[in-house]
């Protein structure tokens, strides 16, 4: 595609997001976007699932495409509506406090410099941080500290939750965040990747002993699949822990899950819900994947030397999954979806959320495209 061209598509998508987000403003004010759409609608849902940052990590990418108070009042209840849930920890038993702190309370602090959004920041790394086991190394992901059936268990999704204590160590100088998180990342990038740079979506450990148990998926296909988010999650997560920690052995990581995640790309770049099925198995896509990974890339492609060969490649092919979510997997053309990307999938394997809009997959879409239209500087 000549630039001028890519251009032109960038701008009218960029318009096409906006105008969504902007109509989304009217029903979500103190409400937000669920995780997934019903019959490609969302339905507005309270501040309590692990997705709810997503929303006003939109209306933050939004506030600075047009660089306008246009969306100033809604992020402004977003951000007290957070603060409320933090403070009252409502359904905060998750490692996923990242996702959420970090969309809301970070971004604000970068985007409009408030003071009490770093405080925000800082009070959700501690409670992020009681989830780590010094003995295990890893943050629990999911249910509370005393489930026997959840003690333990690490999943990979993790990594985009530890900006969160890299940004806390950063802004108070205790380096016991950073420490915590890169423990964290050491032992996902030793147990989750597998040997041909596949990834398990969750892996358990003894938290008496510290002893490392085996690998389960909970979303992907099976065990020993390789669950296409979760491989999109460690393509943005390692990179992240890269940029965070100046380990290069997570470059190297990031890049061989990133070669392994576009060897099984399907002739439109979109990837099946999970790496093992291909053109012809039936299956679905899921887009929110690609959006995901389609931001790891350019991350990726950002953070590597231009010396680097796979430095163009890799922005190249965040390009072509762009370009094929924009021409086959957007709402443009069904204007009762309040949502952005069709296609996504959340759980397949409970029937949950398939062939919806992901929260997710419309915010890293946003992402994406705001990585590709300006000089943009993270919130992870
Ligand atoms: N982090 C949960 C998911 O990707 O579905």
């Amino acid at each position: 595609m000549s630039d001028e061209k890519e251009m032109i598509w960038l701008k009218s998508e960029v318009d096409f997001v906006l105008e969504k987000i902007s109509e989304n403003q009217k029903v979500f004010k103190t409400m937000v976007i669920p995780a997934a759409s019903e019959n490609l609608v969302y339905q507005p849902e309270k501040n309590v699932d692990w997705t709810a940052s997503f929303w006003v990590g939109m209306l933050f990418l939004a506030k600075e495409l047009t660089d306008s108070t246009a969306f100033d009042e809604t992020i402004k209840m977003q951000m007290e509506s957070f603060q409320n849930r933090l403070d009252k920890k409502i359904e905060l038993e998750t490692h996923d406090i990242g996702f959420l702190y970090v969309l809301s309370a970070i971004a604000d602090y970068y985007v409009n410099k408030n003071e009490s959004s770093k405080k925000m920041a800082i009070q959700a790394a501690d409670l992020l941080m009681t989830r780590y086991s010094e003995k295990a190394q890893i943050i629990q992901a999911w249910g509370n500290l005393d489930d026997p059936a959840e003690r333990g268990r690490m999943i990979i999704d993790c990594l985009m939750n530890l900006p969160l204590l890299y940004f806390a160590s950063q802004v108070t100088g205790d380096e016991k965040y950073q420490l915590a998180a890169y423990a964290h990342a050491k032992q996902t990038q030793k147990y989750i990747v597998r040997p041909n740079f596949t990834t398990y979506h969750t892996y358990f450990f003894d938290t008496e002993t510290g002893a490392a148990i085996g690998g389960k998926t909970a979303q992907g296909y099976s065990d020993e699949s390789c669950w296409a988010r979760g491989q999109a999650w460690g393509i943005y997560g390692f990179t992240l822990s890269y940029l965070h920690t100046g380990d290069k052995s997570f470059i190297d990581t990031a890049k061989k899950l990133a070669d392994y995640f576009i060897s099984k790309l399907p002739a439109d770049k979109i990837c099946y819900w999970d790496l093992i099925f291909n053109d012809g198995s039936g299956q679905e896509r899921d887009s929110s994947a690609a959006a995901i990974a389609a931001c790891g890339l350019l991350e990726l492609s950002r953070q590597l030397p231009l010396s680097d060969r796979d430095h163009l490649r890799y922005e190249a092919v965040a390009l072509e999954i762009m370009a094929a979510l924009s021409k086959g997997y957007t709402t443009k053309n069904t204007p009762q979806s309040n949502g952005i990307l069709l296609e996504g999938v959340y759980d397949k394997n409970s029937n949950k959320g398939v062939k919806e809009c992901m929260s997710w997959g419309d915010y890293y879409y946003v992402e994406a495209l705001t990585r590709l239209t300006m000089t943009w500087y993270r919130y992870w």
